[in-house]
């Protein structure tokens, strides 16, 4: 197949908390080192449920035993060990300015480590090209209910589109 994945563009509905976390799991395992999870969505969308049921997921899979996985909210950035590979888990809302980023070591943990990340509007150009974008929103007729639109840029998002059940279907 000479298709290439450009522009993948899916969406679905996530029923309830347990569904985005089995999501988000199933997610985590799809994922190597220099993958970028970009989460958007309003406050309360469920960034860091998923970000958080994604790295305890990982680290379980490897026979460790999953960590608090609390909001980085003021430290902005939270390195965790998942068996060998790093996981990062940023939340950028409090980001002053975009030359933090570099003492964050945020550009660095991209080639390395799998980064999830919230708020990535407040990258700016440091935004990687390469990125799973996942867009959380509410459902305003449902408390519990989330529309999750997924973006894949760049290639390599096959494993992970399939995780997610959001591969092609051609
Ligand atoms: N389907 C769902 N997916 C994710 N979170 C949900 C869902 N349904 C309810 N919630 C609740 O929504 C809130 C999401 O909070 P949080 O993950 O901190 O959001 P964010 O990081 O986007 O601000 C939590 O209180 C969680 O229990
Ligand atoms: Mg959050």
């Amino acid at each position: 197949m000479t298709h290439r994945r450009t522009g993948v563009d899916r969406t679905r509905t996530l029923r309830s908390q347990a569904e985005t976390e089995s999501l988000a799991a199933a997610l985590a395992l799809a994922l190597a080192p220099g993958d970028a999870v970009l989460l958007s969505g309003p406050v309360g969308a469920g960034k860091s449920a998923f970000a958080r049921a994604a790295i305890r997921a990982r680290q379980a899979s490897t026979g460790l035993t999953p960590e608090e996985v609390p909001s980085p909210s003021y430290t902005l950035v939270q390195a965790y060990d998942a068996g060998g590979v790093e996981i990062w888990h940023a939340d950028l809302y409090r980001l002053s300015d975009p030359d933090e980023l570099v003492e964050l070591g945020l550009d660095e943990a991209f080639t390395r480590a799998i980064v999830f990340l919230e708020w990535p509007e407040r990258l700016g150009e440091a935004a990687p090209a390469r990125a799973l974008r996942l867009d959380l929103r509410p459902d305003p007729a449902a408390d519990d209910v989330r529309q999750l639109r997924v973006r894949a840029a760049g290639g390599g998002w096959d494993a992970a589109l399939a995780a997610l059940a959001m591969a092609d279907a051609a």
